[in-house]
């Protein structure tokens, strides 16, 4: 029995520390955005619904129709606080809500366990290798700590500083820029260790609380990620612009050529404050994070 609707819904993330190397099985630091979410909501359509590799949606709801042996009859509509192709994990976040939503419309129940194997399945489509770093912290309410391969923890940690998030408004390509990496064959190696090396120091500052720490290690990333060739000029420029105002450190985020930045603060108010100066400086829109 079908429904007249079928209603899931996520939220998004971030990551801290370790893009780009976790899909080489070091350790990545990621935290969910859970006040930025997406709603899909499905209705019966006497249209089938058409593949469309480029389009998350569309991707994750055909997975999970076809895992549950339906036919796509279905016509979708989605809300989201999440910017799209911005490094903030829109696309796990589209997916987790959209698989949800057909088990909804279906009438099916989901486990945490299947939800996570169809999102994976739909994350492939959209780029290429994932690591499943986006996919559990869309899934979580806690900060995950995440090794490929290897498995997960949540992490609790209560810093009392902020993190400014700031879009550069340039579409990220995280599929382009995992190739990039992989292009560069074993001269990334080095790159990939020291941000391994990093997200473990990071992991130390979490615990201790210590948030001038942090922010020293997510800066030294940056410069790494940048070395690597997927930061862009944007990022750069709003990441140099937040350690002048003071910031105890800044870094790209997420698969990068584009996306968001994350600047470490150690106060709301110098938060707030650094977020104008960054949208004053060109990024087009800036959101607050505690940490
Ligand atoms: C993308 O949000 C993060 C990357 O590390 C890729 C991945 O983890 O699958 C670039």
């Amino acid at each position: 029995m079908t429904k007249k609707v079928g209603i899931g819904q996520s939220h998004s993330k971030l990551i801290l520390m370790g893009e780009h190397a976790v899909v080489y099985g070091y350790p990545a630091i990621a935290i969910p955005l859970t006040a930025m979410t997406v709603t899909c909501r499905l209705t019966p359509s006497d249209k089938v619904l058409v593949r469309s590799p480029q389009d998350p949606l569309v991707t994750a709801i055909l997975t999970a129709v076809s895992h549950l042996k339906q036919s796509p009859y279905l016509t979708y509509d989605i809300s989201s606080s999440v910017p799209e192709r911005r490094g903030l994990g829109s696309s796990a976040a589209v997916a987790l809500a959209a698989i949800r939503a057909v088990f909804d419309y279906y009438n099916q129940s989901l486990t945490e366990a299947l939800l996570e194997r169809l999102a994976h399945k739909a994350e492939k489509v959209a780029h290429a290798n994932p690591s499943g770093l986006d996919v559990k912290t869309c899934l979580s309410d806690k900060a995950i700590h995440l090794v490929k391969g290897q498995g997960f923890s949540t992490l609790s940690f209560d810093l009392g500083a902020y993190l400014v998030i700031a879009d550069t408004g340039i579409h990220g390509q995280t599929r382009e820029a995992v190739a990039k990496v992989k292009a560069l064959g074993h001269l990334a190696n080095p790159h990939l260790a020291t941000l391994g090396e990093l997200t473990s120091q990071a992991e130390e500052a979490l615990s201790v609380g210590n948030a001038t720490a942090l922010g020293n290690v997510m800066t030294a990333a940056h410069d790494v990620l940048r070395v690597l060739g997927v930061s862009c000029e944007k990022s750069d420029r709003l990441v140099t612009l937040s350690l002048a105002h003071g910031a105890l450190g800044s870094k790209m985020t997420g698969g990068g050529l584009g996306g968001c930045i994350i600047s470490l603060v150690q106060t709301k108010q110098e938060a707030e404050v650094l977020a104008k100066r960054l949208e004053e400086e060109g990024a087009v829109h800036t959101w607050l994070q505690k940490l």
